[in-house]
């Protein structure tokens, strides 16, 4: 049996999508040790949810450094030393500069709630409802310099409806969320995937059903 993946999470919130992590592993879904979680916040629940399943939880305060080049030294020194292979971003509301992307080529992955490469940024499902879409979903990709940007690797759909606020259609995506983030980290665990150009090819991947996902419902 290979090692699990060691893995650090960055954080700025809630951590649902860490707890999600959390319990892939918990259930063996996912071969992969959380070896830190990191927050820039102080407040951050993500750190108590952390610090309840025995995991080194630790706070970088980008308002203690001086520059972004000095607290994202600290946080690669901080990932170093938990020996993480794979920097794993969940709700970590700080941008990365190409320093800190650099410092881990191709093992950095991140969770947006939208279907990249639509509605990138903040807000993702606010702009999806005022652009009156009828689809939205979450998104797994690798980063890069840009924000939101890098190549995708997991994606998962949901209707929206037209009753739908900010937090249904937040809630909606959420629990794709928890769903496609551990299954991207366990096909990198198991060494499936492979980047090219600005795609991820995935080795053996199994094809979705033709299914369509219909909004609204043809009656
Ligand atoms: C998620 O919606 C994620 O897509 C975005 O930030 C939110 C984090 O939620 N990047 P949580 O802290 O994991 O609950």
């Amino acid at each position: 049996m290979t090692r699990p993946l060691p893995i650090g999470v960055l954080l700025s919130g809630s951590g649902t999508n860490l707890q999600a992590i959390i319990d892939a592993i918990e259930r063996k879904e996912l071969s992969a040790t959380i070896t830190v979680v990191i927050s820039n916040r102080a407040d951050a629940y993500g750190l108590e949810r952390a610090r309840q399943h025995g995991l080194p939880a630790v706070v970088i305060s980008h308002k203690d450094f001086s520059s972004r080049e000095a607290f994202e030294a600290e946080l690669v020194n901080m990932l170093n030393t938990y020996g993480v292979t794979l920097v794993v971003l969940a709700g970590f509301m700080r941008l990365l500069s190409p320093f800190f992307i650099r410092a881990f080529p191709q093992r950095i992955m991140n969770i947006h709630p939208a279907l990249l490469p639509a509605f990138p940024g903040t807000h993702a499902q606010r702009q999806a409802l005022e652009r009156g879409v009828r689809i939205a979903g979450a998104t797994v990709h690798f980063v890069d310099e840009e924000m939101d940007h890098g190549p995708i690797i997991v994606q998962a759909a949901v209707p929206v409806y037209p009753d739908d606020t900010e937090d249904t259609l937040s809630a909606r995506i959420l629990v794709q969320e928890h769903r496609i983030y551990a299954h991207a980290i366990q096909l990198y665990a198991k060494g499936c995937l492979t980047i090219r150009g600005h795609s991820v090819v995935i080795l053996d991947e199994p094809r979705a059903p033709t299914s369509t996902l219909h909004a609204p419902v043809q009656t």
